[in-house]
Parts: structure tokens; sequence; C-alpha cells
């Protein structure tokens, strides 16, 4: 490109620049919170979180949307998130909890707790959007009690061919608009990859569209314990 052409495409940009960082801060945070509070997701985010207990790791903790819906059994929930915005947007529902909150700005894959800290982790609509699936697993593991549990909600990969080839072809777009969601990853076949046991598992179409509704809802621990 030579000087003139430099120049003139500098301040175009920059105005997209712009444009891309206000709508990850303005527009994309509401979006998802709209979209994992969808009323129809109510009765799974009870059945995911039914079992949980004691100390609990919330990664992707977002705007704290499972506080609520936490049974008596948990004794505290350190939430990871490495959104500043949704953990400003998560101070009024952790301020409501019956049970102490932390929240921690860091990613999954790289925790600030000592191993052995929790009896259960919770992952809720958030393995889609972890950069490295893998080491965020492995994480899990790590700050794991001996008999603790993972109790997870994820979208995923379809059964159907069809729906599962376009869930494939819009994983790219889905990743630039979506905050680096992705449609096609398979939560069941993540987990036994990182050596975790799914001992629980429910799967299903739970609504339309297709790439985006299907469910996975279970309970899966190390296989080191
Ligand atoms: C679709 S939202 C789900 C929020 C919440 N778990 C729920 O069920 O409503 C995904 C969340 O994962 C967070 N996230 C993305 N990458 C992450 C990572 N590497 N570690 C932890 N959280 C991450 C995002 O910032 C976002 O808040």
């Amino acid at each position: 490109m030579n000087e003139g052409a430099k120049s003139q495409a500098a301040p175009v940009r920059g105005v997209l620049g712009r444009l891309r960082a206000a709508y990850e801060e303005l527009v994309l945070p509401a979006a998802i919170r709209i979209a994992c509070s969808h009323p129809s997701f109510g009765p799974w985010r009870e059945r995911a979180l039914a079992s949980v207990s004691g100390d609990v790791v919330e990664i992707g903790f977002g705007s704290g949307e499972n506080l609520s819906r936490y049974p008596g059994a948990v004794r505290s929930v350190a939430g990871v998130e490495p959104s500043a915005r949704a953990l400003r947007a998560s101070l009024e529902n952790s301020l409501r909890a019956a049970f102490p909150v932390t929240v921690h700005r860091a990613r999954a894959e790289s925790m600030p707790f000592a191993s052995d800290s929790f009896d259960s982790a919770v992952a809720t609509f958030c393995l889609c959007s972890v950069e490295d699936p893998a080491a965020a697993l492995s994480e899990i593991a790590r700050v794991l009690r001996p008999g603790g549990r993972l109790h997870f909600l994820e979208h995923g990969l379809s059964p159907e061919p069809r729906v599962a080839a376009w869930q494939r072809r819009l994983d790219p777009i889905e990743r630039a608009v979506a905050g680096g969601c992705n449609l096609s990853r398979d939560p069941r076949a993540m987990l036994e990859a990182a050596g975790f046991e799914v001992l629980e598992l429910e799967e299903a179409a739970a609504l339309g569209p297709k790439p985006w509704g299907y469910l996975y809802r279970g309970v899966a621990r190390p296989i080191a314990d």
C-alpha cells in the first residue's frame, strides 16, 4: 500500500475499532444477559444447580444469574469472570445472596485459588466461550477437593448432522459477534478429553433456532479423585 492509501485507511480503521469497542462494551453484554436469562432456561438452571453444595467456584460468573437458584446446601460462592462490566452488573445479585459471594476478575484457565479449595464447580453457558476449555477444565480439577463435582449447563453440538454442519459453518461468525462463543463444541467430549467422568447427562433440543438450542446438563468428576 502506498503512503496516500495508508493515510486514508488509518481513520477508517480507527472508526471501525471504536464501533467494535462500543458494540463489545454496550451492546454485547446486554444481549448475552437477555439471551441467557430466557425463561425457557429457568428449569434447566434449576436442575443444573439442584445438587450443588458447600464452597462453590462458578466460572463465567457473568451477572450472577445463578445466585438466586443455589440450594440451601451452598456455603459460599466464588465467581470467576474476566469482564469488568459483567462483574459490575453482578453486584446487586451478589449483595442479595443468602451466603457470602466473592467475585474474581480472572479467567477460568488460570484461577487465583489454592488447589483443593472447593466442593463444587459450576459452569453455565460458559465452556462455549472460554478460549482454552482444556486448560479451564484442568484448573477446575485442580481447585476441586477430592470428591468434588462439576455441575454444568451448556449449549453445544447438535446430534442432527445437518444442524451440526450449520453450527460449524456459523462458528466463525458467532465467535466474532458473540464474545468468542462457539456453537459446535461438544461438552461431553471436552469433559472426557480433559479427564472427567460424566456421572449424569441430560441433553435435548431445548429451543429454536436449532444451531443455538441444543443443551447439555450434567454432573462430572475429575477421574483422578
Ligand atoms: C454466555 S455468558 C454466561 C454467563 C452466566 N454463566 C450465565 O449462565 O448466565 C458467558 C460468560 O463467560 C465469560 N467468559 C468468557 N471467557 C471466559 C474465561 N476464559 N474464563 C471465565 N469466564 C469467561 C464471559 O465474560 C461471560 O460472562
